[in-house]
């Protein structure tokens, strides 16, 4: 491995100058107590975690679970929830086990537990932190109030390869951004602290770089030069660990070679000696087992005893821990203290929850039913909704086809997605019913004037060739004055195991569109997908395109509500949208190259079959009103690395409508001892503005945000001329220029 002068130096780089204080340690009495009565059985059994046959995440399930509890060979449980379910659970561990030491419930409440938020990426479309943190923060409301203790959430994975399914989860391709978010996410999980009742402990995920696997294949190997790692990879992870995350999972794929459940690289030295986590590490799915198909163990007790002398502290499902560390333990191949070392771990959190004083607290049938998809809740979801939309296209000026008008007289919505009620709610949907989201039919149906006629067609199906159903979509397209279209990918395309070759629409999608595009209505195009799709030809013919994501619960309220005006669109892209899946992975903060393209010239770095530029760029949307930049104006055209630096922007609405624009900062290092990527984002702020109105808004660059991994793979900035760039997305940018002395 290399050598890193400056392992603190991570933290440094989320982005700002301060630090945090860690809480006084009280607890290792009890713990250390606790540990000294616990037999290695009993010790073992903290060590691990088996799924309840409640909900389905993986691959196998466990029969067996309830007798395990019993016998303390299980000291946590995934995929039950309800405050009676869990009491039910926990009275088995502490009514009939020995030390009587409460379960911890984990579950995936990825967005949202019983409302459902939209989808993480497009929550991210939001650029909105207080929003994301309290969608988080209804969910653990939620959640706790049926016995959930732990979340296996946030994921931070940043994903440059749309083909690769679970980029859905996550906040798309930038570091700046994600690491925002990731902290945002953790601060709403945990709220007050995890003792409070009402949060949840986070699990930030998959450690580490699981976001990269080769040609987008799900699970596949990921290799990458340790620099592009800890430049861009890593940072989500350390902020979410400097929010205070309480646990992180380790990920499925092998990172230069080494699987990361069994890599002391990345869980002893990069997670725990300088990201200073303190919390334990569970495994992904069965995935201390996944060591044997990986190839680096070849059997049960040497994969339990990699993953275990690498860091890992909880086995999630596998049962290897349970099986094998008993045998090692008594041969003398495993030290017993470094179980204890694990078990600590494990027991702190639980004495934090307040487990040990009462196990039930969190299980509390009352709470539940006062909690629990509470009105503010729903308007909560359907604000995040609103905010996570991103208006694509919406050609035409003062004549524009959106906003529609709610008085129009015959309204088609047309498409697969138009009246798809599971489809609402996404991939990672925890518990929420599907049955009770809001498709866009009836989102368009609640918003509209009772002289509207709205009629409905499905045209075809999310897959498969069958046209039996397009004559009558066509037939509704020509009696309207207006069709709205819904396509784009089913509910659970994205997520877990949703890799996909190609970026197109699904089935006859495609053909959809063109026939209803045929009938010369004016159409809007209405996406739902979980991520970016190749839909040149619908940027080329469609006048108008929304990009809804998945909404989750109130999707068809919030896409009504921009639909006709009642909420004007201030999503941006957190991901750049390819023309053709040949481009990926395609991201605005790539090198230069030493032959960067020029149209002319063969010999330079381009396609001979397609331009180099997205269809869409990271950051951008558009609204119904417009914005106009001037130059970033500088505080100095020099700085040094003690000093910051003012970035002031000047920004105007020039259209007609109050609006949200999210301002966005980006820097590029001219000359490094290393490449650099053309422009990185290092600020954005949200901000609303009158027809007319002008704002100056300021950022603060400082010695952080010029910073890199280096030549020699020390941490910091170089002296030289730098470029900052603001604008409304990554491609239309005003920039200035310093020099860091
Ligand atoms: C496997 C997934 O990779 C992970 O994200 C999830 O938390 C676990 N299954 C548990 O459901």
């Amino acid at each position: 491995m290399l050598k890193h002068l400056t392992i603190f130096s991570l933290l440094a780089l989320m982005s700002s100058c301060a630090s945090t204080d860690k809480p006084e340690d009280k607890l290792s009495g009890s713990v250390d107590s606790l540990l000294s009565l616990m037999t290695l059985e009993e010790k073992i059994g903290q060590l691990s975690l088996y799924t309840s046959d409640w909900d389905v995440t993986g691959p196998t399930m466990r029969e067996g679970y309830k007798e395990d509890i019993r016998k303390g060979r299980v000291g946590a449980i995934f995929n039950a929830f309800t405050a009676k379910y869990t009491r039910e659970l926990q009275q088995l561990a502490v009514e009939q086990t020995r030390l009587k030491i409460p379960l911890l419930f984990g579950y995936d409440v990825v967005h949202g537990h019983r409302t459902i938020f939209p989808i993480p990426l497009g929550q991210a479309a939001s650029w909105d932190m207080e929003a994301i943190e309290r969608a988080d923060r209804i969910a653990a409301e939620e959640a706790s109030a049926e016995g959930i203790h732990w979340t296996f959430a946030p994921m931070v994975d940043i994903a440059r390869d749309p083909r690769w399914g679970r980029m859905a989860e996550g906040s798309g391709e930038d570091t700046y951004l994600g690491s925002q978010i990731a902290a945002a996410r953790v601060r709403g999980f945990q709220g007050k602290g995890y003792g409070d009742v009402g949060a949840v402990l986070a699990c930030v995920k998959h450690f580490a770089a699981y976001g990269a696997p080769q040609a987008g294949r799900e699970y596949h190997s990921v290799d990458m030069s340790e620099r592009m790692f800890r430049d861009v990879y890593l940072p989500p992870y350390a902020a979410a660990v400097k929010a205070g995350s309480a646990t992180v999972m380790s990920s499925f794929n092998d990172y230069d070679g080494v699987p990361a459940t069994a890599s002391e690289y990345l869980l002893n030295e990069v997670l725990r000696k300088e990201l200073k986590f303190d919390g334990f590490v569970v495994s992904d799915y069965t995935s201390v087992m996944e060591l044997i198909p990986h190839g680096v163990a070849a059997d049960t007790a040497s994969a339990a005893a990699l993953a275990l002398t690498a860091g890992l502290d909880m086995d999630m499902q596998a049962g290897f821990y349970q099986d094998a560390l008993p045998r090692l333990v008594k041969e003398g191949k495993i030290k017993e203290s470094l179980i204890d070392q694990s078990v600590r771990r494990i027991l702190r959190k639980k004495f934090e929850l307040g487990l040990f004083k009462d196990p039930y607290r969190f299980s509390d049938t009352q709470r539940e039913q006062s909690t629990v998809m509470k009105p503010e809740f729903l308007e909560a979801a359907r604000d995040m909704s609103r905010k996570s939309i991103v208006l694509l296209k919406n050609e035409g000026g003062d004549k524009a086809i959106l906003p529609l008008s709610k008085n129009v007289k015959q309204l088609a919505v047309i498409g697969p997605l138009a009246n798809a009620r599971r489809d609402m709610i996404g991939s990672w949907s925890a518990a929420g019913d599907w049955k009770k989201s809001v498709t866009l039919l009836e989102g368009i149906k609640a918003a509209v004037s009772p002289a509207t006629k709205v009629s409905y067609a499905k045209g075809c199906s999310i897959t498969g060739d069958s046209t039996q159903y397009l004559a009558e979509a066509i037939r509704l397209a020509r009696q309207a004055d207006v069709v709205v279209l819904a396509v784009g990918e089913g509910g659970l395309m994205t997520g877990e195991a949703a890799s996909r070759t190609s970026l197109d629409l699904p089935g006859i999608q495609q053909r959809l569109v063109e026939e209803i595009q045929k009938t010369g209505k004016p159409v809007v195009v209405v996406l739902m997908n979980g991520r970016p799709l190749t839909i040149t030809w619908i940027n080329d013919h469609a006048p108008a395109i929304l990009e809804t994501w998945y909404l989750g619960t109130q999707a068809g309220h919030a896409i009504a509500d921009v639909l006709f005006g009642d909420y004007n669109p201030s999503g941006k892209l957190p991901v750049t949208f390819p023309r053709v899946v040949g481009q990926v992975p395609i991201y605005y903060s790539m090198k230069n190259t030493g032959r960067p393209l020029e149209v002319n010239n063969k010999y330079t770095s381009k396609y001979i079959d397609e331009v180099n530029t997205p269809l869409y760029p990271f950051g951008y949307g558009l609204s119904y009103t417009t914005f106009s930049y001037e130059a970033p104006v500088l505080s100095s055209n020099t700085m040094t690395s003690r000093d910051t630096l003012d970035v002031s922007v000047k920004i105007t609405n020039s259209g007609s409508k109050e609006g949200v624009e999210v301002v966005q900062l980006y820097v590029k290092d001219e000359v490094g001892s290393v490449t650099r990527p053309v422009m990185e984002l290092k600020g954005f702020q949200k901000v609303s503005l009158k027809p007319g109105e002008s704002k100056e808004i300021h950022f603060r660059l400082c010695n952080s945000d010029l910073s890199f991994y280096r030549k020699d793979m020390t941490f910091g900035s170089e002296p030289g001329k730098f470029r900052v760039f603001a604008g409304g997305n990554s491609r239309d940018v005003k920039q200035a220029e310093f020099e860091l002395k």
